[in-house]
């Protein structure tokens, strides 16, 4: 028998989307990421109190939740943007332009690695190689991949979302 947190305490999206992940997964500590990335897709990051109830579940340390959801890129722990930027750092795409990119990037959404903008439209990250080399620089936002990207590309590339 599974046991929730009562909603008084945590709010209900919470628990709806843990009950939801967990569920589908099952409450064993090797779902671990599994369930975190689902956490992540229904709510868009994984909040504390969510780690709180997964810890529960799982019987797991809240550390070791943590660290998971800290450590894997896909999954956040505080609130991401609407749309998501990843801008690959690794050295095949910095040698044919990435820097000059990934600055001018930086400059067109102010904000710097990790940064969220304050109208919670954008969300800047560097990533390590995206695979896909050959056609350096490369970013994704969202789902969509942009490959040799040039400085003066950046502005039209935003402006295709809202
Ligand atoms: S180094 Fe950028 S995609 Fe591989």
């Amino acid at each position: 028998m599974v046991q929730y947190t009562k909603q008084r305490d945590v709010d209900k999206s919470v628990i709806a989307a843990v009950k939801a992940s967990v569920d589908a997964f099952g409450a064993k500590r090797e779902e671990m990421i599994p369930i975190l990335n689902e956490i992540n897709k229904r709510l868009g990051y994984i909040p504390p109190d969510a780690l709180d109830e997964v810890s529960k579940l799982l019987k797991a340390p809240k550390s070791q939740l943590h660290s998971v959801a800290s450590f894997y890129r896909m999954l956040a722990t505080k609130p991401r943007g609407r749309h998501v930027i990843q801008f690959c750092e690794s050295a095949p795409c910095h040698v044919v332009g990435g820097k000059e990119v990934w600055e001018e990037l930086q400059s067109q959404v102010n904000l710097k690695s990790g940064e969220t903008s304050p109208d919670g439209k954008w969300t800047l990250l560097t990533t390590s190689c995206l695979g896909v080399c050959a056609v350096g620089p490369v970013m994704t936002i969202d789902d969509n991949i942009y490959g040799n990207i040039t400085p003066d590309q950046i502005q039209s590339i935003l402006a295709h979302y809202e």
